[in-house]
């Protein structure tokens, strides 16, 4: 029996290549001239480096798929990487054999075309690629599966907070509410009611924090109330703010412009600390503190305002640790996670590089979450 297996593998592996090596797929690519949707992109696998071929399922537009197109991402190109897909082959063994459900980690040094495919040719080193593409059970639903990368990022950002404060034991996940010792909440305001905030919020909420959702205009807020994924209560126009009100901030808005920083530092308390979440560019600096650096090297400073001292804290990307972590906070607690109603535009292939232009132009008013389908 054992020599029949085998023989199978191998001659199930033989047919498998000539048959996608022969295949053409559709691609959206980025190309000078913007993003362009390929009817016939033939295959082309890696011929000596391990790889894995992957069919996309679901794959998220992320604000840096529309930072790359606008052409102000400056130091990462990661374009499509919100993937939740099948593996189709794999030219080594381990977990990522065919029918494989998974998730990618964009983290992970490897090279790929446009994960706005319909097939990805992924080539890296046998453990590389099983740490990029971190296997999922097919019981979750790829509308919650997709929302996975962003959310690693986030639990990122949590993992910098309990580091760099001493708020370590209050924030530990499922150890119930999240009060002082006083009996009080910890009180966290977050600045930016995109993905990204709302996703932090999600999380600060499941550590029973006392989050309130901050936008400068009404339009996410109004998105957010209509879905039922927060309360009135819980969320807040930025010109209704109170001084000296959290005692954590987390700046997540598309760019950390020096206002978002000083209303982050008026609203904070004193000893509070303060999430550097959202974008920077080289050069940004507030109270002597380079605010890029911070954020990039994941580093932290404490400064003086208006009286108090407060911590910034940077905060970027996301380690497999956090892709753990998120997958089993999902998987246990999908209650606390409500990815699916942010989803707001499903669209195919050819309707994307409309789409990504369209963003680019209007970034302000891309609410909710949009999605390819395949
Ligand atoms: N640190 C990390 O590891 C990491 C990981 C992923 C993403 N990010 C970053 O997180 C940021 C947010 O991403 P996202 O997907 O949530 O973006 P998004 O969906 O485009 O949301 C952007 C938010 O920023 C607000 N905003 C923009 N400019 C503002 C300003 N000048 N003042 C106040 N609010 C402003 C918008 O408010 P309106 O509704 O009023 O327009 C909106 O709420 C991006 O910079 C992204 O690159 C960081």
């Amino acid at each position: 029996l054992g020599e029949i297996e085998r023989l199978v593998i191998t001659l199930t592996e033989q047919l498998t290549i000539p048959l996608i090596t022969q295949t053409c797929f559709r691609s959206v690519v980025l190309t000078e001239s913007g993003p362009a949707f390929r009817e016939a992109q033939p295959l082309e696998l890696p011929r000596q480096e391990s790889f894995v071929v992957i069919k996309p399922l679901l794959v998220g537009v992320c604000s840096s798929d529309v930072k790359e197109v606008s052409g102000v991402r400056l130091h990462r190109h990661d374009f499509g990487h919100e993937i939740v897909g099948v593996v189709v082959h794999a030219n080594f063994k381990g977990p990522l054999q065919p029918g494989a459900r998974v998730v990618y980690d964009p983290h992970v040094k490897l090279a790929r075309n446009s994960g706005f495919s319909e097939l990805v040719v992924a080539a890296s080193t046998p453990e590389a690629l099983e740490s990029a593409f971190f296997r999922v059970e097919s019981a979750l639903n790829v509308d919650k599966l997709v929302f996975l990368e962003p959310m690693a990022c986030i639990m990122h950002a949590y993992g910098n907070l309990r580091a760099q404060t001493g708020i370590g034991s209050i924030l530990s996940q499922n150890a119930g509410p999240n009060t002082m010792s006083g009996g009080r909440h910890l009180s966290l305001g977050i600045v930016g009611a995109g993905n990204a905030g709302t996703l932090a919020a999600f999380y600060g909420k499941h550590l029973g924090m006392a989050v309130t959702l901050i936008n400068r205009s009404q339009e996410r807020l109004s998105f957010l109330q209509r879905t039922g994924v927060f309360a009135p209560g819980e969320m807040m126009l930025s010109s209704n703010l109170k001084k000296d009100f959290f005692d954590i901030v987390f700046l997540a808005t598309s760019f950390l412009a020096p206002e978002v920083v000083e209303s982050g530092l008026n609203m904070v308390k004193n000893k509070g600390a303060i999430l550097l979440y959202g974008g920077t560019t080289p050069g940004m600096a507030i109270a002597d503190v380079d605010l890029d650096d911070i954020r990039r090297t994941e580093r932290h400073a404490g400064i003086r305002w208006a009286g108090k001292d407060i911590l910034l804290i940077g905060t970027h990307g996301a380690l497999s640790a956090d892709f753990h972590e998120a997958y089993d906070a999902v998987r246990k607690h999908p209650e606390s996670f409500p990815f699916e109603h942010l989803i707001t535009n499903r669209v195919t292939l050819k309707e994307l590089p409309g789409l990504l232009t369209s963003m680019g132009r209007n970034p302000d008013h891309c609410t909710g979450k949009a999605v390819v389908e395949f």
